[in-house]
Formats: C-alpha cells, sequence, structure tokens
C-alpha cells in the first residue's frame, strides 16, 4: 500500500453565526434521513450520496467561472480545485458501482434528488457562497464519519472485505492485491480533504483566518478515464 495520509478524525468546525447554524442544520437534517433510508447498508449509502457529493464541486466552479470572466479578475485557483474536487467525487461513484448495485427505487430516488439538490445547490451558492461552502464541509464532516463506521463494519465481518475494484486500484495507485478496506481509506482521506478545503473556503469569505493546513489529499492518477 502506498503511505495512506493521516486522517483526523476529530476535526470540527464550531458554527459562528446564522449562516454556519443554518448549514450544520441543514446537514445534521440530511443525516438524520440518510441514516434512516439506508440504516447500514453502507455500498449502497455510499453510491446515492456520492451522486450528490459530486454535485457541489461543479456548481461552485460553474458560478466562480462566470464571476471571473464578468469581473475579469483572478480565481485564485479556486475554480479547478472545486472541478477536481468533483471528479474525485464522481470517481467515488464510478467505485462504489462496483461494489453494490441501486435498486430500481435508489435510481428513482438519485433522479428525484439530483433535480431538487442541484437546483437549490446552485441558488444557495448564488445568495450565500459562504454558506454553500459551509454545507459541504459539514456534509463533509458526516462523511468522513460514514466511512469510519463503514471500516468498522469490514473489519467486524459484517461487511465482506472483498477485492478492490480495477477502477480504484489505477485511480489511487493501489497495488493488485488490495481491498475494499484499502478503498474505503482512500476514500475517507479524500472526503477530509475537501472537508478542510470547503471548510477553508467558507472561512475566507466571511473573513475569519483560517490557518489550518487542509487533510492531504491521496495521489490520484491522472488519466482516470483509463481503466487498467
Ligand atoms: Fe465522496
Ligand atoms: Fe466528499
Amino acid at each position: 500500500m502506498p503511505d495512506l495520509p493521516i486522517v483526523d478524525l476529530s476535526v470540527h468546525h464550531q458554527p459562528h453565526g446564522l449562516s454556519d447554524r443554518i448549514a450544520y442544520g441543514f446537514t445534521k437534517t440530511l443525516r438524520f434521513c440518510a441514516d434512516t433510508f439506508f440504516a447500514k447498508r453502507y455500498g449502497h449509502r455510499a453510491i446515492v450520496l456520492e451522486t450528490v457529493a459530486a454535485v457541489p464541486g461543479m456548481v461552485g466552479a460553474t458560478i466562480n467561472h462566470l464571476k471571473c470572466l464578468r469581473r475579469m479578475c483572478d480565481d485564485q485557483g479556486w475554480i479547478r480545485t472545486l472541478m477536481e474536487e468533483a471528479e474525485n467525487e464522481r470517481m467515488h461513484l464510478m467505485t462504489f458501482i462496483e461494489i453494490a448495485r441501486p435498486t430500481l427505487f435508489e435510481r428513482l430516488v438519485i433522479i428525484g434528488v439530483q433535480w431538487v439538490f442541484y437546483v437549490a445547490f446552485f441558488a444557495l451558492y448564488l445568495i450565500s457562497p459562504r454558506t454553500a461552502h459551509r454545507v459541504v464541509g459539514y456534509f463533509e464532516e458526516e462523511a468522513v464519519i460514514s466511512y469510519t463506521l463503514y471500516l468498522k463494519e469490514l473489519d467486524e465481518g459484517r461487511s465482506p472485505n472483498v477485492p478492490a475494484p480495477t477502477i480504484a486500484k489505477h485511480y489511487w495507485h493501489l497495488p493488485q492485491d488490495a481491498t475494499l478496506r484499502d478503498v474505503v481509506l482512500v476514500v475517507r482521506a479524500d472526503e477530509a480533504h475537501h472537508r478542510d478545503v470547503n471548510h477553508g473556503f467558507a472561512s475566507q469569505l466571511a473573513g475569519m483566518a483560517d490557518s489550518a493546513a487542509a487533510a492531504p489529499y491521496p495521489d490520484h492518477a491522472d488519466d482516470i478515464r483509463m481503466v487498467a
């Protein structure tokens, strides 16, 4: 295995002010819905939630791109960072689709949720990009918790630790004998990185000093469309 980034599981941004409290409340409401709907079906949970997780980066990239065109200003690297986040989340989806198959009902939920979430997140980003990034920061805190629980399921034998999908071995440069556990570890490290980046963006927009460095990002293949 390549060296895995250490994931600090204790990171939590204390809500400051109304914007943060709205973001935190919204995230906790969605967490409750996800826990009720999926319980411990972590493979299915990952698929449905990754179809949602890949949306904010593309929305943020689009809106920042348009803003920079209008204002003819530099983006400070935000657009590429957000596009990379969207692509990375889509690779999580492409990985977990090899682990579990969504039911017909889940596919219908995905379609409905995408309509609602894309429009709602786009509107939120236009109104308050700070709140939008804080929402993503809190979503990612929850993702880190969920993947930690998934690891526990694997370690305690309640979910089979199957071989890692080929696409995952290629994308994260994992060895040939890598397992699902190895995949969940690198996915969790990705989520921790997104968590810190988005909390950092939200704090920057709020004019708060946020000196904490983002959790390290695992190594990813550049040619992600090529499956070995
Ligand atoms: Fe993800
Ligand atoms: Fe994420």
